[in-house]
Formats: structure tokens, sequence, C-alpha cells
């Protein structure tokens, strides 16, 4: 069976990006969305309502074969009513799992996946005696609702962690140490409904700000048994929660090794790179294992990066202008830490990637 009619709660960028590898699937798209004005708008049906609204969301799963979201801070009680009667992929025991950092950290370490130490706080109690046992710097992250390092506090002095857990509103939150890593990498991966399982090259990201602003793919100075490192956590985690979807592993690089950050239960910014750099998309393999299709290759047609559009966006003309470049533009108002949208270049080689990749950062930057 063939599932067509896909609905995903958010009609953001992703969402867009995921109609756009739909259609040439014949899916059909409705995105539940409160804004008035989505994204994704242009790509299928847009089902004005809130999240939370328990009759948006009936609609919703009337009128689909299958439900996925773009983004994992959702009302859970309604994903999970969705999915009494329709399909739900990545499953609400996925979502419920990833959205909370808290049980999030839980079900790693109890997978024997290497993570930095952290602890659960539920009170100023729990801080203080967590500070003292973790040593500084150490950060303090909501456990619910954080995108873009936002809910997040560096505690660099145990006299400081008082007024960290009161800017946090004292809502429950996790402690980790700060780890000295050498870089950032992240892998995307996609489990298709009969258990197999793909995985993109990894990708190496920088933030500023908090906020991703450039990922390369495949990564440089990436060796086999790294590669291999990171698929082997991927899969193990994909198995354990019989996972149906697009996956994504953001790591921190120390040493050899590599130590998992968080989980994102869905299509991710640093795997945006994939829609021209690689032989199938995240996008298209997200929809693919939601329909019931075989999965594509996801190996690197050469080397890529993607610089986001944060804030204000650059001259369309002068950046289109530039050979190579592909833009692709979410549509949104500017507004200072907004993702406006992203510009993605591939290039057959790592010297002339870097070429192209110092004209797209002088008119975005
Ligand atoms: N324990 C840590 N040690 C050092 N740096 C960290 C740590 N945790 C987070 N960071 C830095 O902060 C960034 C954002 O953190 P994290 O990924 O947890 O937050 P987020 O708000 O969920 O981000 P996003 O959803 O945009 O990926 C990381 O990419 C990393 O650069
Ligand atoms: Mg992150």
């Amino acid at each position: 069976m063939i599932r067509r009619r896909i609905g995903v709660l958010g009609g953001g960028q992703l969402g867009q990006m995921l109609g756009q590898a739909g259609v040439s699937l014949a899916a059909e798209f409705i995105f539940l969305d409160p804004a008035e004005t989505p994204s994704a708008r242009h790509v299928g049906r847009h089902l004005r309502a809130g999240f939370a609204d328990a009759a948006g969301a009936a609609t919703l799963a009337a009128a689909c074969d299958v439900v996925t979201y773009e983004f994992e801070h959702l009302d859970l009680p309604t994903v999970q009513a969705i999915a009494t009667t329709t399909e739900v992929h990545p499953s609400p025991r996925a979502l419920k799992i990833v959205q909370d950092r808290i049980r999030q950290k839980e079900f790693l370490a109890a997978a024997g996946i290497a993570i930095a130490p952290f602890a659960a706080i539920t009170s100023a109690a729990d801080l203080t005696a967590a500070v003292a046992t973790l040593g500084t710097p150490c950060l303090l992250k909501t456990a619910r609702d954080g995108y873009d390092g936002k809910g997040q506090r560096l505690i660099r002095d145990p006299l400081h962690a008082a007024a960290a857990w009161a800017e946090l509103q004292q809502q429950r939150c996790v402690l980790e140490t700060f780890v000295t890593f050498s870089r950032e990498l992240s892998l995307v991966s996609t489990r298709g409904r009969d258990g197999a399982v793909v995985f993109h090259p990894l990708a190496v990201n920088h933030h500023r700000d908090g906020i991703l602003r450039l990922s390369r793919a495949p990564a440089p100075d990436v060796t086999a048994a790294l590669q291999t490192q990171a698929e082997t956590m991927a899969r193990r985690l994909l198995n354990e929660l019989a996972y149906v979807g697009t996956f994504t592993i953001e790591f921190f690089h120390v040493g050899d090794a590599l130590i998992v950050n968080e989980l994102a239960p869905r299509v991710h910014n640093s795997g945006h790179w994939t829609i021209e750099g690689a032989v199938t998309s995240q996008f298209e393999n997200h929809v693919r294992a939601l329909m019931g299709l075989p999965l594509g290759d996801p190996a690197a047609t050469g080397h890529a990066a993607m610089v986001n559009i944060v804030g204000t966006f650059p001259d369309r003309h002068r950046l289109l202008a530039l050979p190579g470049v592909h833009l692709h533009d979410y549509g949104k108002t500017e507004r200072p830490g907004r993702k406006l949208g992203h510009v993605t270049i591939v290039d057959p080689t790592a010297s002339g990637l870097e070429q192209r990749l110092a004209a797209v950062l002088a008119l975005i930057e």
C-alpha cells in the first residue's frame, strides 16, 4: 500500500522542503499550522489550527493516510490522539522521549550511548547538588521547548547557579558538563518501514549565538571508523525505537570519539545540503519511508556547503548571480535570529567549494 496523503504538524521551512520532495512522488500534503501564511502553504493544503487543537488534529487525521511532524515541541496527547486513528511516524513514543531532554538523556544512557555527564534538575536543591558533582563550567538547559540555543544558561561558577535557575523560570532542566570538543558533527539517517536504514555522510556544523550558520558535507577528515561509530549509534537507537522516517544525531567530536549532544526526530537543518548534494535528500527519504517505498541512495555527489540566512535577507540578485548557488527562500519576514532561508553550493572539488563558499559568505555575513 502506498500512503499518498501525508499530514504534517507544522508548516515551516521543513514542511516546505518535505512537500517539495513529495511532489515528484505524487504525495499530497496537508500542513496543520496556526500561522496565517506558513512557508509550506505553496506545496500543499494549509489547515489553520493550533497544535493542541483537538478538532484540527482530528480533521488532519481523518484526511490523511499517515501523519508526521516537522518539529518536536508538540502537545503529546494531541499526537497520541491522532495515532489512535491514523499512523504517526516517527512514533508518539519516539516523540515523547526526544521532546524532553531528561527523558532523552535517560534513554541515551540506558542504550549505552556516550553522552556528557548530566543530572535531571527539578528543584534548586537538585541544581546545587548537581553543580557540586559535575563541576563548572556546566550548562543548564530547559527540558522542554529549547531550540537555536534558547533556554540555556552557562554556569561558570557555582555562585551563579541560582540566578541561572531563576532566569529559566525554575522549569525542569538538565544540567550537563561543558564539553571541550574539536568540532560538531551530525548524522542524518532514515529508517524505512521494513527496517532498512540509510545514512548520509557526517556533516560538520558551525554555530554562532546558538544558531547553525554553516554545514559542510561530507565533513573533511572523517575516517571510515568515525563514520561507522556514528552509524552504529544511530542504528541502535533507530532499531530500539522501531523508528520510521528521518532521524538526526548531533555529536561533539572529542579526540577520536563521538559524544552525543542531542537527537532530533525529524529532518534537520544540518541535512539541508542533501537536497542538491546527495543522490537522495533527507526530505525525499523521509517521504519515501512514510509512503512505504524503498529508501534512496544517501551518498554525497560532491563537496557541499549549506549557509543559513538568519535575521536579514541578502540581495537575491547578487546571490543568485553567483555560479552554482541554490537558494531556498522560506518566504518569511525578517526578524533578528530568525532562519529566513539557506544557500547550498556543491562542487566536484574541496578547493572549488571553498572558493564558491567564500563568495557566498561575503554576501551573507
Ligand atoms: N554540553 C555542551 N558543551 C559544550 N557546548 C554545548 C553543550 N551543549 C550545547 N552546546 C553548544 O550549544 C549549541 C546548542 O545546544 P543544543 O544543541 O543542546 O541546543 P538546541 O537549542 O536544541 O539547538 P538546536 O535545536 O538549534 O540544535 C550546540 O550546538 C553546541 O554548540
Ligand atoms: Mg542542537
